[in-house]
């Protein structure tokens, strides 16, 4: 079997087959690839994740130390001292868990005193903790949309504002990346057409490691009278001098109705929230259902995101220094000829536009003790495969050399760098 040439798009859109053939066949191609070693995803991990991992060899199966690459955990902080002490503390105090939502028993001063301080960091009056990003962006798009209203997206915007904008059942027109005149367009064509009309962008993609243009795109809903929400995701904690985010880097701050972020990347930990008006986080407390129908976020997680809050707050040189790795990585890969997207987020993307030989770099790259990421459909258009690179603060220099080291060689061994 073929598994290295496996064509998941076709194969998902053929409708001939029955699904539990369909199903079948899959788990044979999973399988397959496993026994072929060739299958890079859910790789098996020993250690923590700090700038090293330990993690199990696809050819040998030993564990081995390796430098990371691969991680959000953008600052270090999923071991940070005191991030871990204060989830410690909180077990002690509160136990590991709510066994029920904010709505009934869950709402713990703990949660309420870290969604005042999530909302002063964003600039907004108020926050509501989910349990974690994806259902946050569920939660504000269902609770705010309905058939009758219009939600616009950018054609690179993440799973959860995709997913979020077909289940409130708005219509939906998708713009061209980042292209204000596209936007503009579809803000045309929606206004003076009854319903609820809703922006909602990356501020950071995820997989292309650009900053979205927040200026002209604020301007732009003022102008149109569009509700605007900005998925923070990746630039919460790692964008911007203080690490307030996408809305910092572009001047933003305080203009943008609905902010989205997590906790799964620059904070280390796990859970979501959105910030904006009181009005706004009395509603979604109401009607976001993600919210209201699951267990409030454990209490050591807060504690834990709050001790993130801290050293972000108190540490920005810990900002800067992933701001520096990430430049200094960047500066040395465009020196090799590689040809890279994004600027000024620690996501590096490195576009190989070929599967096999995306493939051969992270395979043999992993095998040798650098853990990195390969990127293809469907997390992103088939022929635009890449490898994605992440940052973190705590990447020594040696870390950093390893990992530009191999990937010149290997570049160079797969053809595609000169
Ligand atoms: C842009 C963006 N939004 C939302 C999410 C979801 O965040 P979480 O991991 O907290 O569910 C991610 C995570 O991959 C993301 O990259």
């Amino acid at each position: 079997m073929d598994v290295a040439h496996f064509d998941v798009k076709a194969f998902l859109a053929d409708t001939s087959i029955p699904l539990p053939q369909k199903i079948e066949h899959f788990y044979q191609v999973i399988e397959e690839a496993k026994r072929q070693k060739l299958y890079l995803f859910f790789r098996t991990t020993t250690s923590a994740s700090t700038n090293h991992i330990e993690a199990v060899t696809l050819e040998t199966g030993q564990r081995m130390d390796m430098v990371i690459m691969a991680s959000n955990n953008y600052l270090g902080l999923t071991t940070h001292p005191e991030v871990v002490a204060k989830a410690k503390a909180a077990i002690d105090k509160w136990g590991v868990g709510m066994a029920g939502p904010g709505t009934l028993n869950g709402n713990t001063l703990l949660h309420q005193e870290f969604e005042a301080r999530l909302a002063k960091f964003k600039h907004c009056e108020a926050a509501m903790l989910f349990p974690s990003g994806y259902s946050a962006n569920i939660g504000v798009l269902t609770a705010l949309l309905s058939k009758g209203d219009w939600f616009i997206g950018d054609e690179l915007n993440h799973a959860s504002l995709i997913d979020g904008a077909r289940f409130s059942r708005a219509q939906r027109l998708v713009c061209k990346h980042s292209d204000m005149a596209d936007l503009e367009r579809c803000l045309k064509e929606v206004q003076g057409k009854p319903g609820q009309k809703l922006v909602a962008i990356d501020g950071v993609y995820s997989m292309d490691g650009e900053i979205a243009p927040l200026r002209p795109i604020v301007d732009l809903c003022k102008k149109y009278g569009a509700i605007l929400l900005v998925d923070d995701a990746h630039g919460t904690g790692a964008v911007g001098k203080f690490g307030r985010g996408s809305l910092e880097y572009c001047g933003v701050e305080g203009e943008v109705e609905i902010v989205m972020g997590t906790f799964s990347k620059a904070f280390g930990c796990y859970g979501g929230f959105i910030a904006g008006s009181r009005q706004l986080i009395a509603w979604l407390r109401h009607f976001a259902r993600p919210g209201m129908f699951t267990a409030a976020v454990a209490p050591m997680t807060v504690a834990a995101c709050m001790g993130s809050l801290d050293v972000i707050e108190t540490h920005p040189e810990l900002v800067a220094k992933l701001h520096e790795n990430t430049r200094i990585v960047r500066e040395r890969l465009l020196g090799m000829n590689y040809e890279l997207g994004g600027a000024d987020a620690p996501i590096v993307p490195i576009f190989i536009r070929n599967r096999d030989k995306a493939y051969a770099i992270v395979k043999e790259a992993y095998e040798r003790g650098l853990f990195i990421s390969l990127i293809e459909f469907p997390a992103v258009a088939p022929g635009t495969e890449r490898i994605r690179l992440t940052l973190m603060a705590t990447h020594t220099s040696k870390d950093i050399e390893f990992a530009m080291t191999m990937l010149h060689e290997l570049g160079r061994k797969y053809g595609v760098i000169p």
